[in-house]
């Protein structure tokens, strides 16, 4: 006797619901190792590259206390994709103590563009051979024809129990008046 055609029917439809549900869950089953491996293959990309927080820069003795500044510069360690590579030049500071004890770090880069600013000892001044944007010892700016929309940028200092002097070591965006840490 020939089966009766709506139970036909029922059970093509059982199956295809049941290949359905097996070919979902088949893919996403896949999908989570893959999804795993990406978190993985793509986690160092997210990293920071450590260029501005506190770093030590130089020993305390290897800075006088005449007043004069000096250049040092600023290694860290930092991150690309994949790799980590350690102390890295990432900029420079004048530090500076005078015969007071006051202790003084200025970031070298202008805040005009981004030239590096040298120290003239005849003047005992700064200048950005750049443009000719020249500052007072204080990073303040010295003449006011300087192209310079602000002063060099001041950064926090300390000397730390290790007899060193480590520094906030900080980028700010250049050609603006206020002081914006650069991203
Ligand atoms: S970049 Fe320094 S004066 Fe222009």
């Amino acid at each position: 006797m020939p089966e009766p055609l709506h139970t036909r029917a029922g059970d093509d439809r059982r199956g295809f619901l049941r290949k359905f549900c097996a070919t979902v869950i088949g893919a996403v089953l896949g999908l989570v190792p893959v999804g795993a491996g990406l978190t993985v293959f793509l986690d160092p990309l997210r990293r920071k590259s450590g260029t501005s927080g506190w770093v030590r820069v130089a020993a305390f003795e290897a800075l006088p206390n005449d007043g004069i500044p000096r250049k040092f510069p600023v290694l860290a360690d930092r991150v690309d994709a994949w790799n980590k590579f350690y102390r890295m030049p990432v900029g420079a500071v004048y530090l500076r103590r005078t015969p007071e004890g006051r202790l003084e770090a200025l970031n070298v880069v202008c805040p005009h563009a981004g030239g590096f600013v040298d120290y003239l000892p005849g003047p005992n001044c700064f200048l950005c051979p750049l443009h000719n944007s020249k500052f007072a010892l204080d990073g303040t700016i010295a003449d006011p024809s300087s192209p310079a929309p602000r002063g060099m940028d001041a950064l926090e200092v300390e000397v730390r129990s290790d007899k060193a002097i480590w520094v906030k070591f900080q980028n700010f965006q250049s050609a603006t008046a206020a002081k914006i840490p650069a991203a």
